[in-house]
């Protein structure tokens, strides 16, 4: 296991809270967070809590964002929240194309692709999500899968656009099943992301991070993190507990030089 730099450990907390649970959750990671050496932390809210993550957060290293965009700038698009509004509440991390938005609401590659964009111009860090069902992983097609999720993005815009972005490997069979990947398997993963990207890029695509999600605890934490070619995590379940995520950051910064 090598020692690692400049981790990042986002939390995904999904469509969960209320505005009390949100000012005692952030007020207390403000807290329990405060000594972190090098992990980078970030909390993705559901879209009305952002204006707290802002006044409670500003004073501390917790980066804040959300967990979707739309893909227009402005106008007639009911229901929809632009980069612009979000980089309004100082936002950092803006979530794309996670499963979950995949499967229920038929989010296309297309828009996925238009949302990176977007995020990108902004000056937010988009969080790729892409993985593979446990079907296409029994068939042995979780490469083409992935490749085909990165390539939607490059083949519109250009894999240079994936410089300070970060790419998140969720298989849907390791989401919300307490079956994290194996090592081996998040390895391999990672690996194979990481050469997708660099195939199709020129020299200048710099500061890619490709991170794990997907049943993380505080107990696979060092195994899945401690891996060279894993630069952090996205946790979903073990985001809601302060106690559990702040094992995790702690847990992951123990893992850096
Ligand atoms: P769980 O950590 O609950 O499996 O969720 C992972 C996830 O979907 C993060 O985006």
């Amino acid at each position: 296991m090598s020692s690692k730099e400049n981790v990042v450990i986002i939390g995904n907390l999904k469509m969960n809270g209320s505005l009390v649970f949100y000012d005692s959750y952030l007020k207390k990671l403000k807290e329990s967070l405060s000594n972190l050496r090098q992990v980078t932390v970030g909390l993705c809210l559901p879209y009305p809590y952002l204006f707290l993550a802002e006044r409670l957060l500003k004073q501390s290293k917790i980066k804040w964002g959300s967990q979707n965009v739309g893909k227009f700038s402005h106008g007639a698009h009911t229901g929809e929240v632009s980069s612009e509004m979000l980089k309004d509440f100082s936002s950092t991390y803006v979530i794309i194309g996670h499963s979950e938005r995949n499967t229920a609401y038929c989010e296309s590659e297309e828009n996925i692709a238009d949302k990176f964009k977007m995020v990108k111009e902004w000056g937010m860090t988009p969080v790729l999500c892409v993985g593979e069902t446990l079907i296409e992983r029994e068939a042995g097609i979780m490469e083409s899968v992935v490749q085909s999720q990165i390539k939607a993005v490059v083949s519109k815009y250009g894999a240079d656009i994936f410089s300070d972005s970060i790419v998140a490997y969720e298989p849907i069979w390791a989401i919300g099943t307490d079956t994290a990947a194996s090592p081996e398997q998040t390895n391999h993963m990672c690996n194979f992301i990481r050469k997708t990207i660099k195939k199709d890029s020129s020299q200048q695509v710099s500061n890619v991070k490709i991170i794990y999600g997907g049943s993380v605890n505080q107990k696979n934490t060092v195994q899945l993190f401690g891996l060279e070619s894993v630069d952090g995590g996205l946790i979903g379940r073990s985001s809601l507990s302060t106690d559990e995520f702040t094992s995790i950051c702690n847990l992951a910064d123990s893992l850096s030089n």
